[in-house]
């Protein structure tokens, strides 16, 4: 089985989705955010203080190189589309799969949560012009879209099964 990539905006379920499938699947799962933890030593939130976004982007896309192309889930970050070479490598490595939800929704399963950089300030205004800067992006490097708004975590794992077959 080729590698399936999943991507969409923070918020989407795309870890949890991500553990389940690969488990419906049996294959591995890796997350690139975890990943990028790991060979920084530290939190993303001590990325982004510390070193940066542009230096956070960089990791992002070399531990992107060093995913597998078969047998596995990936579960990306929200902001992996944002550069050519990660939408050209996923796309010619993997299976594509965009958890698309609204971005009401998102902004509720959101709440409260800290751990996004990217959110800190202007949750609500941040939040909703990157959600539609970013949109296009999703589609253009997706080879197919599932609506996760309002669905449980297995409730998505089946549809994505179903839509790969
Ligand atoms: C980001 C999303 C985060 C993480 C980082 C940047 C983004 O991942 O990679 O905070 O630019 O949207 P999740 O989508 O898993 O929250």
């Amino acid at each position: 089985m080729n590698a399936i990539y999943l991507i969409g905006f923070m918020g989407a379920g795309k870890t949890s989705v991500s553990r389940k499938l690969a488990e419906a699947l049996t294959v591995t799962h890796f997350d690139t955010d975890l990943e990028i933890v790991e060979a920084a030593g530290k939190s993303i939130n001590d990325i982004f203080a510390s070193d940066g976004e542009a230096k956070f982007r960089e990791i992002e896309s070399a531990v992107l190189k060093t995913m597998p192309q078969y047998d596995a889930v990936i579960a990306t970050g929200g902001g992996v589309v944002l550069a050519e070479e990660n939408r050209r490598q996923m796309r010619s490595n993997g299976t594509v799969i965009f958890l698309y939800a609204e971005i009401g929704e998102i902004l509720q399963r959101l709440e409260g949560d800290h751990s996004r950089p990217l959110l800190h300030e202007n949750k609500l205004e941040a939040a909703q012009s990157l959600y539609s800067s970013r949109l296009p992006l999703y589609r253009q490097t997706a080879h197919y879209e599932i609506d996760t708004t309002s669905k449980s975590v297995s409730e998505i794992v089946k549809e994505i099964i179903v839509s790969m077959n």
